[in-house]
């Protein structure tokens, strides 16, 4: 927290040369999250936001950006003070000074000045974006400048500044990765394999859940990664049929699968990672031929991965291919088409096959070209997962006995090239026999 940007600075303004060319004329506010959502004086840790963090580097949080292409100061960041007892308490601040040198902006100035100063940063925009309801106090402040905005133009007829939200805007850069974006990026997703690997040989049975996140922890603190991209979810047995699984309390028990998604974030980049494989490393019969059936499903949908296809593709291929297996496996009956279209493969299969990946783990970036939905294609640069699934409640009487409680997902990153893709975490075991040699090999 609280680092200089050193050698990325020249990533920072890269990024915002590139947004420069799209907001001429307009006005880009930024805010970091609202502190009081933290608990407590101890709290969580404090990570900025991603947006601000995308333009500036700066990590601290009460802190805001503002960004005004074509006008002078163009840059300018608003910081906390320097405060020596709060920093005895809370660590090293920037303060103006400090900020304006080291991060390069045109201006800085203490965040109470904020309210005064931002009425003259937007005069003369045509427009303004921002996000609100992420910081309430923020969201108060840009409301009272609006409407004086409006009552400084006197009887002119113009209304409001129009607001336009900064997450879409940004969304639609982030959504494409620089070069400088993808060092970053494949370190998340480098070190990210290395820890699920190590974890494949620590696994044992007998093990609590929480023992394995703690590990899985220790293994990409240790490769220099700041922290989870996400809430691991470390889920044996048939709690891997509970999607967004975090409570990780529960014993490992000998023959239980083990659903491991989990990631580390290196500078601002996440990964997102699923394997799933038996605590005790051999597949019952019942647990490899759903296991089979995932992975083949996956392999299929990332070798159709090129540019020029829409995404909404890869979740209809997926939902048609992982319904022949439900098929195949007996769990639903009829034909796939009709069972697509009256959503019966839900059941087995309640989420999408992927969403784009980057600074935050469900990333920002337009799925679609408009409103109106019109599905966009995939292009190079873009990340996504291709991350199939399938789960059987333990108490699914419709299903036979033996694949009751198996929930298995499987889970790559790939980053879109010109001749189709690469795929970041390929390194990362989920062959069966693979599996077999590497858990509780350590
Ligand atoms: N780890 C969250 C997800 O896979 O979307
Ligand atoms: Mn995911
Ligand atoms: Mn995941």
């Amino acid at each position: 927290m609280n680092r200089r940007p050193l050698e990325n600075l020249r990533l920072f303004k890269e990024r915002r040369e590139r947004v420069a060319e799209k907001l001429q004329g307009s006005v880009l506010v930024l805010t970091s999250p609202e502190e009081s959502l933290r608990n407590g004086s101890v709290g969580h840790p404090f990570r900025q936001d991603s947006n601000l963090y995308y333009l500036t580097g700066f990590e601290e949080p009460e802190s805001v950006f503002v960004f005004r292409p074509g006008t002078k100061p163009e840059t300018i960041l608003f910081v906390r003070r320097r405060n020596p007892e709060r920093e005895t308490w809370d660590g090293f601040r920037f303060g103006p000074e400090l900020a304006q040198r080291e991060f390069q902006v045109d201006a800085a100035f203490p965040i109470e000045e904020f309210s005064q100063r931002i009425a003259e940063l937007l005069k003369g925009a045509d427009r303004i974006y921002y996000r609100p309801y992420r910081n309430r106090k923020m969201d108060q402040l840009m409301e009272t400048v609006l409407l004086e905005q409006k009552s400084s133009l006197g009887r002119t007829g113009l209304g409001l500044l129009p607001l336009y939200d900064s997450d879409e805007f940004l969304g639609d850069f982030r959504v494409i990765k620089s070069d400088l974006d993808l060092l970053n990026h494949r370190r998340a997703c480098d070190l990210s394999v290395e820890a699920h690997v190590q974890t494949m040989k620590y696994v044992r049975p007998g093990m609590s859940e929480r023992e394995i996140h703690g590990y899985f922890i220790y293994q990409i603190m240790k490769r220099g990664a700041a922290r989870e991209g996400y809430n691991s979810i470390i889920a044996s047995g048939p709690n891997a049929c509970t999607l967004h699984y975090i409570f990780n309390d529960r014993e490992l028990r000998n023959g239980d699968l083990l659903l491991v998604d989990a990631a580390g974030e290196f500078n601002y980049f996440t990964s997102d990672i699923t394997r799933t494989y038996p605590v005790n490393g051999q597949f019952t019969d019942a647990q490899a031929e759903v296991y089979e059936g995932v992975l083949r499903v996956q392999k299929a949908v990332i070798e159709s991965v090129k540019p020029g296809l829409p995404f909404a593709k890869l979740h209809e291929l997926g939902a048609a291919l992982l319904t022949d297996v439900m098929l195949e496996l007996g769990l639903l009956t009829g034909r796939r088409d009709d069972l697509v279209a009256a959503n019966k493969h839900r059941k087995y299969y309640p989420h999408g096959v992927g969403h784009f990946l980057g600074m935050d783990v469900h990333d920002q970036g337009l799925y679609v070209r408009n409103r109106k939905g019109e599905p966009r294609e995939i292009q190079p640069g873009m990340v996504f997962t291709v991350e199939p699934g399938l789960y059987i409640p333990a108490d699914d009487a419709e299903a036979a006995e033996h694949y009751r409680g198996i929930g298995v997902r499987i889970e790559d990153n790939i980053l879109v090239t010109n001749a189709g893709y690469e795929v970041l975490t390929r390194e990362c075991p989920k062959e069966i026999q693979d599996l077999g040699k590497i858990v509780g090999a350590q």
